[in-house]
């Protein structure tokens, strides 16, 4: 027991370990997440429908969308922005690794006769010989990444990004860091039965790592018959750090926003968004 809980409490080096898919893509809990973006109201898994809304409405007047514009959104979950921007003219990739999302999104897309290809992949890994005028990642999924997956992904944008192309995206800023505080807690069917349809007991631990700026959500699941550690990751920028990130890949920063729907930028802003232009 003790030994145990010495386990639960352990503090991983900065991204040590990568286990997105089992908070996406695993049978119970897609399907707990499909239901957060498909709920309307709230800012969970995807934001509000009226702020996605706004975003697009935007998005649409920033890069000039229209047809023949061709976007590739990466982690696009059931394809509500890109059904958006596709009931505007643009033909859409949107690359997704929950399987149940994907699904959803190419039923909606079909249903509306919308020019969309949908790709049931790691985006880490997509590969493609499409080019693009915009490059989206909404809902800071960045900050999901280690250093040296950011890389791989940023320089994957400026590969696949025509001449001129650009990338939207936002991030958790510094601001939002200083909020942060670890904890400990413990709960019976932690998050109302989030992680599984059976009894289980979830540990959550939160660690902060200050010189790194990244904070993690430790969750540590028991069941009868498994235990299974599924690590959140979220790295915060300052915007300085996020542009020699940018740069490194071959982008120059043209704006900051403090959301994707491009409202001004303010340092206060617990989150923020950049548009990056390959040079
Ligand atoms: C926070 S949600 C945002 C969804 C969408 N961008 C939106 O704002 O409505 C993150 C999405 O990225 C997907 N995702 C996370 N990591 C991924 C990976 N490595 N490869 C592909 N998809 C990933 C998840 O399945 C999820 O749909």
């Amino acid at each position: 027991m003790f030994k145990q809980l010495e386990k639960i409490n352990e503090r991983p080096e900065p991204f040590q370990f990568y286990t997105a898919s089992d908070l996406w893509t695993d049978e119970h809990t897609s399907k707990q997440m499909l239901s957060f973006h498909l709920n309307e109201s709230i800012d969970v898994s995807s934001r509000n429908a009226e702020f996605m809304d706004r975003s697009v409405k935007w998005i649409a007047s920033e890069f000039k969308i229209g047809r023949g514009s061709r976007i590739a959104d990466f982690g696009c979950g059931p394809g509500l922005y890109a059904a958006r921007l596709a009931k505007r003219g643009a033909s859409v990739t949107g690359i997704d690794f929950s399987k149940r999302s994907i699904e959803y999104a190419k039923e909606a897309a079909a249903r509306e006769q919308l020019n969309i290809s949908y790709v049931n992949q790691n985006y880490l890994e997509f590969e493609t010989k499409e080019r693009f005028d915009l490059v989206l990642m909404i809902f800071c999924d960045l900050c999901a990444l280690s250093p040296t997956q950011r890389k791989g992904i940023l320089s994957r944008f400026h590969k696949i990004l025509k001449p001129g192309g650009a990338v939207l995206l936002d991030v958790y800023s510094m601001s939002a860091f200083e909020q942060k505080e670890e904890a400990a807690t413990y709960e019976v069917n932690q998050l109302d039965g989030f992680w599984s349809p059976n009894k289980y007991y979830g540990f959550l631990n939160t660690f902060k790592y200050d010189k790194e700026k990244i904070v993690l959500d430790k969750y540590t699941i028991i069941e009868p018959e498994r235990i299974r550690q599924v690590y959140n990751w979220f790295q915060y920028f300052a915007p300085e750090d996020l542009e020699r990130e940018f740069v490194e890949a071959g982008f120059f920063v043209k704006e900051l926003y403090s959301d994707v729907a491009g409202t001004p930028y303010d340092r206060r802003s617990n989150e923020f968004a950049v548009i990056a232009n390959k040079t």
